[in-house]
């Protein structure tokens, strides 16, 4: 399929459910913290123009939520499904994301790959990342009252 054959842009209301679907097929043993529900409503209230689908027709083949902290680009959930896989989807919602975050003055941009999918490294090496030395941390934060 040519890339002219879906496009790039900001999440709708009316994507919810295939956003949903995607993200439990392509992420089936993600944390319940990473709800997709919830993961949808954080992402609206925070950088809702960040938040990009791949859609082809009316069906979202792809997504990634991407931020700007002030600091540090970030770019989550780039998810592709699998049957539209091979066709430059996951580069163009990565290469969208990079113009948006330069565009608002964002220098440089990091993302993490879980050790369970290590084969994610050389597809965004081909987009020009490279592996750094560092030693990645987490805290989970108790629920806020706005959480849910
Ligand atoms: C990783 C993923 C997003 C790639 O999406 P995609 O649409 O198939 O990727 P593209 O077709 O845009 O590939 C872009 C380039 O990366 C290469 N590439 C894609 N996946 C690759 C892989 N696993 N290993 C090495 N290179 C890869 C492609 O060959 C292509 O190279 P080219 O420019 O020489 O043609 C997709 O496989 C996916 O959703 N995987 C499961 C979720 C995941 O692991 N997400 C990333 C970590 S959160």
């Amino acid at each position: 399929m040519p890339h002219s054959e879906f496009a790039i842009r900001t999440y709708r209301d009316e994507d919810h459910e295939s956003v949903v679907q995607l993200w439990r097929q392509v992420f089936p043993d993600a944390p319940a913290r990473n709800d997709p529900v919830q993961d949808i409503r954080r992402m609206m209230r925070a950088q809702p123009d960040f938040f990009l689908v791949a859609h082809f027709g009316p069906r979202v083949v792809g997504t990634t939520l991407a931020g700007f902290d002030g600091h540090r680009g970030w770019l989550h959930l780039v998810a592709v499904a699998p049957d539209h896989r091979g066709r430059g989807v996951g580069a163009a919602l990565v290469r969208e994301a990079e113009a948006r975050l330069a565009k608002i003055g964002c220098p440089k941009l990091n993302l993490q790959v879980r050790s369970s999918s290590p084969e994610a490294t050389g597809f965004y090496e081909r987009l020009g990342y490279a592996v750094e030395e560092r030693i990645s941390m987490g805290k989970v934060l108790p629920p806020g009252s706005s959480n849910s």
